[in-house]
């Protein structure tokens, strides 16, 4: 049998990793040859929530489930991870200012990339989930010198999904017919999902939708689906939030499929004018465990002012972290 994978969790005992946690251990994250182990990082007051998960995951006799610790201490939590899933973060709450949030998510991400600095395996890979989730895994990232940038992600692959759907129902086809969806940019408002390389049972889809359902319609639905999500069930999105996080990791591990790409916010550099060293999203191919930007896309006009302004959020969180110590 194979030595069990370690994957660490973060904000186990909140929505998403409720959702998540369940489809890890029955082999949905890294496939059904591979045991793993789980390791649930929470903070104190919410320990006691993440043993009562562990009693439910403990009740599954997931025969892929090798075991479940849970961990108030990052060092610990994050000793000898090789999939480290950041979800816990800390939410936007009445009356912050942005510089307030950055800062108390700072306070997170930087002891959290020093504990994955010091004890992560070799082979570790990390997708941040938490908002905001560019600027969260540029700081882990900072503070993890000896770990290779790249394996520093931000999930972007939830809009994608949103992206895929939404194009699907617009045109009648089923998902599976459409390939080289891209989310460019921030996981927020600015993002922008391009409709300019997509191609729909082998045509380009831009082409096949009318410019002021992909300007008006299609692009803002994306962009707000999450508010939308809250304003409909009165929580944000857990279980679609969980589902990409499963299929990033997935896809990262596994690789794309021949002909095909996916979203990953990686580590810029400099491709597309994203400026070296930002965490943003591209369309990415993965192989052999490892991800590659796309090269070489024509980007027209309306592309080029949409990923310019998202690339420009990124690049002013990142001077705000900056300045405040964070980097
Ligand atoms: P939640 O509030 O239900 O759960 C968050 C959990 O994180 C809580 O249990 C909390 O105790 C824990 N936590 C807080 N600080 C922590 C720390 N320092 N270490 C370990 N755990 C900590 O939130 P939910 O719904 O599970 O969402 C989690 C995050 O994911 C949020 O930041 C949310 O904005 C983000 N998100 C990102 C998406 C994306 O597409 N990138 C999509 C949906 C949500």
């Amino acid at each position: 049998t194979r030595t069990p994978v370690n994957v660490t969790v973060t904000g186990a005992a909140g929505q998403i990793g409720y959702a998540l946690l369940f489809r890890i251990a029955s082999g949905h994250l890294l496939g059904p040859d591979t045991p793993v182990r789980l390791r649930l990082l929470e903070i104190p007051q919410a320990v006691k929530a993440a043993e009562g998960t562990a009693m439910e995951l403990d009740d599954c006799a997931f025969p892929l489930l090798a075991g479940v610790d849970i961990f108030d201490d990052a060092t610990a939590a994050f000793d000898g991870v090789n999939v480290a899933l950041l979800v816990g973060a800390r939410p936007r709450t009445k009356g912050m200012e942005r510089g307030d949030l950055l800062e108390a998510n700072g306070g997170i991400f930087k002891p959290q990339g020093a504990a994955i600095n010091a004890g992560a395996a070799d082979d570790v890979r990390v997708l941040v989930v938490g908002n905001p989730a560019n600027t969260n895994a540029l700081i882990a990232q900072a503070h993890a010198p000896d770990v290779p940038a790249a394996r520093f992600t931000a999930m972007t692959r939830l809009d994608h999904n949103r992206a895929l759907s939404q194009l699907a129902a617009k045109l009648s086809v089923p998902v599976s017919a459409i390939r080289k969806m891209t989310i460019w940019g921030n996981h927020s408002a600015t993002q922008y999902p391009d409709l300019y390389h997509t191609e729909v049972n082998g045509k380009i889809a831009a082409e096949q939708v009318e410019d002021g359902w992909l300007r008006d319609e299609f692009i803002p639905t994306v962009a707000k689906r999450g508010a939308a999500i809250i304003e409909a069930r009165g929580a944000s999105s857990a279980a679609s939030a969980a589902n990409a996080a499963i299929d990033h990791i997935h896809t990262w591990v596994h690789g794309t499929p021949e002909g095909d790409w996916t979203s990953m916010a990686v580590v810029s550099d400099g491709s597309y004018g994203v400026p070296e060293g930002l965490i943003s999203s591209f369309p990415v191919v993965a192989k052999g465990g490892e991800w590659e930007i796309v090269q070489g896309l024509d980007i027209n006009d309306f592309s080029r002012q949409r990923i310019d302004a998202s690339v420009a959020e990124l690049a002013e969180e990142r001077d705000a972290v900056s300045s405040l110590g964070l980097l």
